[in-house]
């Protein structure tokens, strides 16, 4: 087949993105797939890409490590010759015309939230992962809890800020996040009103609608589903602080155990509310769902991701190489799941 690998944008989580899009771009080639790996905010700037799948290059080499902090986009900003405001750079489109499909690797803002799948969808333009709709639902925690609690999906208890509204908050800690965000930017933990103030001073330079969530102590898990079944539970334990941008790329961070140690009728109603916010939240082809634990065996549902990590040590590769199979199957999966929602 003939696909492009989109990866890259101006979220929070840009050096992510491209690590995952060039692991994607790889694992697709030794498939023997045409394959562009492309920036969609950078995009292509020369003129020869009527024939864009022709041209031998790895069009993964530049790509580089995750480093322990999220990018400066404004450096990202600087590099582009037109328009630094569009978020599509010069020619993807139509490159991305040329595809027989566009496998999404982005993360974050304009990318994970339903924007490009809309656009994508008005141009006729096929596209890996749930649609615009459920891609917005999952974005934005807040709307995202609301559903959870209407369908009885146990998540912390929290409320919704807007900037400059009264805060009416005593419990502690507390968790402070930002409504739209991914990898863990803009989340911070507050032991008492001071730490809070100032969580939600940070928090709000990122965005405007801000939650505050009760922390639940304990532990940590992540589910994939896949066609709208759960793959085996992985269980994240940091060794220092939360799950926070650090631990997450720095290799070594934490200690990832999958399938998680958790007695089988925990493992089992886990996996079941893993289903049911799929099924909540609309979504389709495939997602990973983030819980927290307490000591009680009690989870509680943090949040769905449409487009989670996709590097051969991501959480959910992991996941699905316990029931065997393996990065590039992976890959290839998200594919023909993908091209079904098109039949
Ligand atoms: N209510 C909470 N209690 C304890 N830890 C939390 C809570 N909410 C978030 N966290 C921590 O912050 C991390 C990021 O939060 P999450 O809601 O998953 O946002 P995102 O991954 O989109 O940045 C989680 O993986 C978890 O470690
Ligand atoms: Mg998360």
């Amino acid at each position: 087949m003939k696909i492009v690998v989109l990866a890259g944008g101006i979220s929070t989580e840009r050096d992510v993105s491209l690590v995952t899009g060039s692991m994607i771009y790889k694992a697709l080639v030794n498939r023997g797939h045409e394959v562009v790996l492309l920036d969609v905010y950078l995009g292509y700037e020369e003129e020869n890409y009527s024939d864009i799948f022709s041209i031998k290059r790895d069009w993964s080499e530049k790509i580089g490590a995750i480093s322990s902090q999220n990018p400066d986009i404004s450096q990202v900003k600087a590099m582009r010759k037109d328009n630094p405001e569009c978020a599509i750079g010069p020619h993807v489109i139509d490159i991305c015309s040329q595809a027989d499909i566009v496998f999404l690797a982005l993360h974050g803002q304009n990318g994970e939230d339903g924007k490009i799948q809309a656009m994508f969808d008005l141009l006729n333009i096929k596209y890996t992962g749930t649609n615009y709709l459920s891609s917005a639902l999952a974005m934005d925690k807040a709307i995202s809890k609301e559903f959870f609690v209407k369908y009885d999906i146990p998540t912390p208890k929290g409320i919704t800020l807007v900037k400059g509204e009264q805060v009416n908050w005593s419990s502690f800690p507390c968790i402070v996040k930002v409504n739209c965000g991914g990898s863990s930017v803009g989340v911070y933990k507050a032991n008492n009103s001071k730490e809070l103030t100032d969580a939600l001073e940070e928090a709000f330079s990122f965005e405007d609608r801000v939650l505050i969530e009760e922390f639940i102590e304990g532990r940590e898990f992540s589910i994939g589903v896949i066609d709208g079944k759960a793959l085996p539970i992985i269980e994240i334990a940091p060794k220092v602080g939360f799950y926070d941008y650090k631990n997450k790329y720095q290799a070594g961070s934490a200690i990832e155990t999958c399938p998680a140690e958790l007695p089988e009728h925990v493992t089992f109603a886990m996996q079941e509310s893993a289903e049911k916010v799929y099924e909540a939240l609309r979504l389709c082809t495939y997602a990973r769902i983030d819980f927290r634990m307490d000591s009680n065996y009690n989870f509680y549902c943090l949040e769905a991701n449409t487009l989670p990590g996709m590097t051969p040590t991501s959480l959910l590769p992991q996941e699905a190489a316990v029931i065997g199979i393996d990065f590039e199957g992976l890959c290839e999966k998200i594919i023909e799941i993908s091209m079904n929602k098109y039949n």
